[in-house]
């Protein structure tokens, strides 16, 4: 019997998840989403091309795949519809290979609104969110106020959807917050309209279903193991679980249906968005890694922040996620650095500690060990013995502190750019 196999991000975000699922999806038939919505942006480049997904899942160009968006996933209709379209655009037949789960929810204009208010409110304490609506929906979701894609074949739906709406703006007042749906809202319901030629699924019966005749099951996380709502840089994290334990509610499927679970993570760090980051670099290394690494939000454009390799926060995701495998991204962009650093221990105070914190201060200082830089460029290995041997030693270090063998490793944006051990 065949298990759910396992895609995630294990730093805080834009590891280059949707990369290596484009790279995986031909050893599997379905690739399918289970938390987060669009604030991911996952970015697959190919024939010279690149593309931004932030809903579907990366599987969606290779021929003959079937993506799920799961019931953990939030769903903006305007922001699908748009994403439907630039890939039709790319020739792509999108009809029958993508299926939807009547259980998603939907963010709605006001959901945007709210998360625009609660962010200008929190002022210098604000999260960094996408204001793609996330928070205020998955607060709706728990509250049992949301409305699901089931919902948009209910006869009641324009009145349940008023409701909620009028709920919001109630909300919205007591932030006294300057808004206008007017126009998001036409687009909005032109295209819930367009999400009725979709299959909406329960996606659960389907999932369990695919396995019980052996077709192979990739799930894509969204985000990463730092943002997760429970176990991330609280309240500096997003609004669902990010983690393994997210497969399991997102798509439906019992913790022994999950099968190897491979983690990804970049050779430095980077964040988007407020909230600690221990080793995060304010110098020229730091510019230098996100010049090189063009790092900058796919979804926002902002400037990511960037810092060295951080191994007390990997070993942390390490051990929620259960990895059984990790997958090393980006080790190109540091070709040409004299030395490489990676933090194993923080320092607080007087103390020394290895397990991450329940609360980050600002003056956390990490421990870090020194390597010599490879200066060379990795960026054209296809086979592992064929790496030098400064990078093999890096790739050493993190395998024997982590427990976790380095099994893929990618050494450019492209497709083709990866090596497999
Ligand atoms: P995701 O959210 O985890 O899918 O990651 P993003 O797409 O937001 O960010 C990853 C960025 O790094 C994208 O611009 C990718 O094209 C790029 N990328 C992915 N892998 C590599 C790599 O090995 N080397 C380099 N230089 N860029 C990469
Ligand atoms: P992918 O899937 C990086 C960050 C935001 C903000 C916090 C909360 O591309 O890796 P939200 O909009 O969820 O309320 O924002 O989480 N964030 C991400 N950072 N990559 C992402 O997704 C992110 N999704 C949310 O910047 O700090
Ligand atoms: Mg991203």
């Amino acid at each position: 019997m065949k298990k759910v196999d396992v895609v995630l991000g294990l730093q805080w975000g834009d590891e280059g998840k949707g990369k290596v699922v484009d790279v995986l999806t031909p050893d599997y038939k379905v690739i399918a989403r289970f938390q987060g919505g669009p604030n991911a942006g996952h970015s697959l480049v190919f024939d010279g091309d690149g593309f931004v997904l932030h809903t579907v899942p990366s599987g969606i160009f290779r021929k003959d795949s079937v993506n799920i968006i799961g019931n953990g996933v939030v769903i903006d209709p305007v922001i699908l519809q748009d994403e439907i379209e630039a890939i039709e655009a790319k020739g792509v037949d999108i009809t029958g290979k993508l299926l939807i789960s009547k259980k998603a929810h939907l963010i709605l204009p006001t959901h945007r609104m709210l998360d625009a208010a609660s962010e200008t409110a929190k002022g210098k304490g604000k999260i960094g969110s996408t204001l793609k609506g996330i928070g205020p929906t998955y607060m709706d979701k728990t509250g049992r106020n949301g409305l699901r894609v089931g919902d948009i074949l209910s006869d009641e739906f324009i009145q349940r959807y008023e409701a909620l709406k009028y709920k919001h703006f109630g909300l919205l007042s007591q932030y006294k917050f300057p808004f206008d749906i007017t126009d998001y809202e036409v687009k909005w319901f032109s295209a819930v309209e367009n999400m009725k030629r979709f299959t909406f699924i329960d996606s659960e019966f389907a999932v369990n279903r695919y396995l019980d005749n052996d077709v192979p099951i990739l799930a894509e996380g969204a985000q990463g193991a730092m943002l997760d709502i429970d176990f991330g840089t609280y309240p500096f994290v997003t609004s669902s679980n990010t983690m393994t334990a997210g497969v399991c509610t997102g798509l439906g499927v019992a913790p022994n249906r999950v099968g190897k679970v491979m983690g990804i993570f970049k050779a430095y760090c980077t964040r988007v968005g407020s909230g600690p980051f221990p080793t995060e670099l304010f110098d020229a290394d730091g510019e230098r890694l996100r010049q090189i690494g063009r790092e900058y939000g796919a979804t926002t454009g902002r400037p990511r922040r960037c810092g060295w390799l951080d191994l007390v926060a990997l070993k942390y995701a390490v051990m929620m996620n259960g990895v059984s495998e990790l997958i090393m991204m980006k080790a190109d962009v540091m070709n040409n650095f004299d030395t490489i650093k990676v933090a194993t221990a923080y320092k607080i105070g007087d103390k020394t500690i290895t397990d991450f914190p329940f609360e980050c201060p600002n003056d956390v200082e990490p421990v870090y060990r020194e390597f010599p830089g490879w200066k060379e460029d990795i960026t054209g290995v296809r086979k592992y013995e064929d790496f030098p041997d400064r990078f093999k030693q890096y790739v050493a270090f993190i395998e024997q502190e982590t427990g976790c063998p380095v099994r893929i490793i990618s050494v450019g944006p492209d497709r083709n750019e990866i090596v497999v051990r």
